[in-house]
């Protein structure tokens, strides 16, 4: 039972300074700025230089966030940072960030859920907030990316990116989030995996040597899988929202590559002037990339009070989410 309306009360995002671009990339692999261009979108990406780690990223968003929303750390009851690339396996980088932040004795875990846990996060906030039981939850989307990935790889190094963006959620008046799907295929996990690090195979000296510890992905495979994946959660959220498809003023999906968007926007017959597109200059930087968009969507005023605006992500599980939000300025 919904007693309470959950919303976005302040957003903040945090970037490395360090930009690389495609021709820097023509370095360092056997590619093209032309290649990476027409087949990504992707000009240049946001890359961590040493001592930068998604704890630090989210605290410069984190904080910008709080401030944004006007309350202090201490009002948190709870933060949630959606990861795949946490400073540790343990602790939770949203424990790192309750100490760093002094949010009280704010509840901290990280979410798991690929290139989707934003989108899972604010899902999981709205539960939350709707019934009651927290006031306050900061969700971040945080990745340094550049640290799994091979960069002797054409195939993967081209497309990641780092940074992280946040969101304050907590109770409104009227709209904020009016609904979420989210969903996962376990089966197509293969698709995009770093085997190594975890219980099953622990670093070893052969596991360095095979290069475990680093993205491996079937690209055409997890593109398909995308395509289908956004405009299904997209139609089913606007179902479970009664908004029909038509009627969403800016669709921000995840920002992966510009053909998996405009493919998507054409099946959901969402016209281009709605679709919100930065991965030019950040690349895919998984959990942070929907948070970063939204930012920036609000930053160049293209939402504005009462916008319908349509989340979608997809990613490593295979997961996807979809969320409707109607802006409450
Ligand atoms: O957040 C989710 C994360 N993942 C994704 O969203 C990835 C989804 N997939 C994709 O975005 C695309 O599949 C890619 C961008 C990864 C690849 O694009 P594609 O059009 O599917 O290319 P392809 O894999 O079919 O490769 C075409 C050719 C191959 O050469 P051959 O075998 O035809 O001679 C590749 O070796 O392009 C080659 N290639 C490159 N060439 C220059 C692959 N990467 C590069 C590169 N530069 N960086």
């Amino acid at each position: 039972m919904e007693k309470f309306k959950a919303g976005i009360l302040g957003l903040g995002i945090g970037l490395p300074e360090k930009i690389v671009s495609n021709k820097d990339l023509e370095k360092i692999v056997d590619t093209t700025d032309e290649w990476i261009t027409t087949r990504t979108g992707i000009k240049e990406r946001r890359i961590a230089s040493p001592g930068e780690t998604a704890l630090s990223f989210s605290i410069k968003a984190g904080r910008e966030a709080l401030e944004n929303a006007g309350i202090s750390p201490e009002d948190l009851d709870l933060i949630i940072v959606a990861t795949v690339t946490p400073d540790m396996i343990f602790p939770a980088t949203a424990c790192l960030l309750q100490d760093a932040l002094n949010a009280g004795s704010a509840a901290a875990f990280d979410l798991e859920a690929g290139c989707s846990g934003f989108v899972y996060g604010m899902a999981l906030a709205s539960q939350f907030i709707n019934t009651g039981s927290y006031k306050k939850i900061l969700v971040v989307g945080a990745e340094v990316l550049s640290r799994i990935t091979d960069w002797e790889d054409r195939n993967t190094c081209v497309l990641f990116g780092d940074g992280a963006g946040a969101a304050v959620i907590g109770q409104v008046e009227q709209g904020g989030i009016l609904a979420f799907e989210m969903g996962s295929d376990g089966g197509g996990g293969d698709f995009l995996k770093m085997p190594a690090g975890g219980g099953a195979i622990p670093a070893t000296e052969e596991s360095l040597a095979q290069k475990l510890h680093y993205i491996k992905m079937d690209g055409n495979q997890v593109f398909k899988f995308a395509v289908k994946a956004m405009a299904r959660s997209a139609r089913l959220v606007a179902e479970k929202a009664n908004i029909p498809i038509e009627d969403i003023d800016l669709f921000i999906p995840h920002q992966a590559n510009i053909r998996i968007i405009e493919t998507s926007a054409k099946r959901l017959k969402i016209p281009e002037k709605k679709v919100f597109m930065n991965l030019e200059k950040y690349g895919n930087t998984s959990a942070a990339s929907i948070p970063i968009a939204l930012y920036e969507a609000l930053k160049q005023k293209q939402i504005k009070k009462g916008d319908r605006v349509l989340l979608v992500g997809f990613g490593a599980g295979l997961t996807w989410a979809s969320v409707i939000l109607e802006w409450t300025g």
